[in-house]
């Protein structure tokens, strides 16, 4: 091998910063610290979130009951079973006889024909797979109880193992029910552990009653009523969101029927008039629990602007008729003005009722989500006329709110190159990409060459989604973050991305892979998580031009399916830092060597995400098996060069504060 002066040189700083230089693959990247290209837009990166996987009832939203209104399933009380000893009897049923309210179609009967002392029976919820009891913890427990034929006895609210060898906590509520539904509150203060509790609700007082809307919840995520589960919740709050995107996706649509889709005004107030709807198209029923405030409150909670998408009158399976389009638009306009309007206007009071006289402050709408499939879908079922149904919306938003960001749907589908194929006007569309690695990673330079002078994109949905293991591998982390890299160097075209979907719960999965994975007890990020939650927390305000030269020893073998090694730079103007990302894709481990131009370094940090294989994955069980982690770097030449290891499998975000 001819040795060349570069390499010399790249010896006696490796030799001098006390490294060991093996011959290997070396990148040399330059950063010219005077030469700034785009600002970075202000709203990089945002989540995108979704009522799939269980990603909000039994994920998110904190209810523990399952099945708390009864209205699952047409027949049976599923998630309920009668509950008695060999001394004690009782049964359930499902009755639609006498319903509390308009929302409440169903509820249980529960007949207890044998009881006394400490022979006790009732019912019992085995929760979303379980639920989680902590000692020491408070779970704030409400019911709706009848009865006909008047029924005066102590219903005991119990948490307990399965197996019911562990009592984990009780509270008794005397109760005096007669024909009128009428409400209990009580408090269960945990005394033992169990991932996998059930509640019961049971009493030793023979008779029968009606049980609706019974709900049970844990400390929430800022102590919010009806609010989050909070590990969850700080999982996203870690990631710094700036822009929260909700209710979907397909879950926006609805499956079926109109009546399978997020409709608003359905989904606030209190949650026992809340009817809930079929989430068909991700094969359960939602309480709309986490409902239209909610999303509002959560999106606040997290600093993140909300960004809502709305039904234009289209659901998979049908439409609305263009000339009946009205009814869609008005519930457009009602939620904008619930979430905008001053408390003197008629939604804007509703929110000051539920708790939120301040607005919440919609900028961002997208009108319609993925309804504009011209390829495979053009006029028909999806996307039926589309570029119509976007125009009514978009002039009657418009009219009222002329700052509001209207987004447009572009082909989700079929093809690598979506745009707007009509006359009307659009500020941003929204793509949605879902590829294998290789696809992200090549795509690197996509918005180089993007016509500025149209619109802006929001890359409204992608992920790595095939060839990446079993829940999501570091090569699926490793190809997005190369293409983030290439958003952030283009973010005078694209102004906002979110990775899709966020949560899955293990225990039911729909749709894999999902950047959180969680069960009762635990969650836990895949290497995409940590990438999602990398790249916003190290982000400057303008990109800075880099170059990079990537040499692989003569010798050498790669075995990955993406393509090399990659560079970007962002100065954060404010702190006067260079924010540098390098991301190996797998091609064996690399030297790397950062020149300044035009500045120099005061200090260096390195934090990486990396990991033997890129086939590597995090499980519930080694969940912190890829996370980032400190690095070592090395400032020579006064501050103008770095010198750090570039892992074959990597993302390293590097923090050099200029003198
Ligand atoms: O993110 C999962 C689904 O993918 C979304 O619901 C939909 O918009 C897309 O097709």
């Amino acid at each position: 091998m001819k040795i060349t002066r570069t390499m010399i040189k790249r010896i006696l700083f490796f030799a001098a910063a006390g490294l060991a230089m093996a011959v290997q693959a070396q990148v040399d990247i330059t950063i010219d610290t005077k030469n700034l290209g785009p600002k970075i837009s202000p709203t990089h990166y945002g989540i995108f979130f979704e009522d799939i996987n269980h990603a909000a009832d039994g994920g998110l939203y904190a209810e523990l009951i399952q099945n708390r209104s009864f209205e699952d399933d047409e027949a049976v009380p599923v998630h309920w079973t009668a509950v008695h000893n060999q001394k004690s009897q009782a049964s359930i049923e499902l009755t639609a006889e006498e319903p509390m309210n308009g929302a409440q179609r169903k509820s249980l009967r529960v007949i207890v024909t044998e009881a006394g002392g400490r022979n006790m029976a009732g019912v019992s919820n085995e929760g979303y797979w379980g639920i989680h009891v902590v000692k020491g913890r408070e779970y704030k427990l409400s019911f709706w109880a009848k009865s006909d034929k008047k029924y005066k006895g102590t219903l005991k609210a119990l948490l307990r193992t399965e197996d019911i060898i562990s009592n984990l906590g009780e509270v008794d509520i005397p109760v005096k029910l007669d024909s009128k539904w009428k409400k209990y509150t009580a408090t269960i203060k945990a005394t033992g552990n169990d991932p996998k509790a059930v509640f019961d609700l049971i009493t030793n007082t023979p008779g029968v009653f009606q049980l609706d809307v019974v709900s049970l919840f844990p400390p929430t995520f800022k102590g919010r009523e009806n609010g989050m589960r909070p590990d969850l919740a700080h999982m996203l709050a870690d990631m710094h969101p700036k822009f929260m995107r909700f209710p979907g996706g397909c879950f926006v649509e609805g499956q079926g029927s109109p009546e399978n889709a997020f409709r608003w005004e359905r989904t606030i107030g209190p949650i026992e008039e809340r009817p809930g709807h079929k989430n068909v198209n991700w094969g359960y029923r939602t309480t709309d629990g986490m409902g239209f405030h909610e999303y509002l409150q959560l999106a606040e909670d997290l600093g993140a602007k909300p960004l809502y998408v709305v039904n234009v009158g289209i659901w998979h399976g049908g439409y609305t008729p263009l000339d009946s389009l009205q009814e869609w638009v008005d519930e457009c306009m009602n939620a904008l003005e619930y979430a905008n309007g001053d408390v003197t206007t008629t939604y804007g009071a509703l929110r000051a009722k539920n708790g939120h006289p301040e607005p919440f402050n919609i900028e961002y709408l997208e009108i319609g989500n993925e309804n504009y499939n011209f390829f495979i879908d053009n006029n028909k079922d999806q996307s039926i006329d589309y570029p119509k149904r976007y125009k009514i919306f978009y002039d009657c938003i418009k009219a009222k709110y002329p700052d509001m960001h209207c987004i447009g749907n572009v082909e989700s589908w079929a093809t690598d190159n979506p745009s707007w194929r009509n006359e009307y006007p659009v500020e941003m569309v929204d793509e949605h990409y879902y590829r294998n690695p290789q696809w992200f990673a090549a795509h690197f330079n996509k918005y180089d060459t993007y016509d500025r002078s149209k619109y802006k994109v929001y890359v409204g949905e992608y992920a790595v989604t095939s060839e990446c293991g079993k829940v999501g591998n570091l090569n699926a982390a490793l190809g997005e973050a190369v293409y983030m890299m290439g958003m952030e160097n283009n973010s005078d075209v694209v102004t906002l991305n979110s990775y899709a979907p966020i949560f899955v719960n293990e225990n039911n999965v729909a749709w894999s892979p999902d950047m959180i994975r969680f069960n009762s007890e635990r969650c836990m990020g895949t290497p995409s998580y940590y990438v999602q939650k990398l790249f916003p927390n190290n982000i400057g305000t303008r990109v800075v031009k880099t170059e990079w030269n990537y040499k692989l020893p003569e010798s050498s073998e790669h075995s990955s399916m993406m393509k090399g090694v990659f560079a970007s730079t962002t100065l954060d103007e404010t702190t006067n830092e260079l924010i540098i990302k390098v991301v190996n894709t797998g091609w064996g481990p690399t030297d790397g060597t950062i020149n300044l131009r035009n500045g120099q370094a005061a200090s260096a940090t390195l934090e990486r995400l990396s990991s033997a294989d890129g086939n590597d994955e995090n499980t519930m069980e080694e969940s912190e098996k890829i996370v980032p982690r400190k690095g070592e770097i090395h400032m020579a030449q006064q501050g103008s060069m770095l010198l750090f290891e570039v892992p074959s499998y990597s993302v390293n975000i590097i923090r050099a504060k200029l003198k």
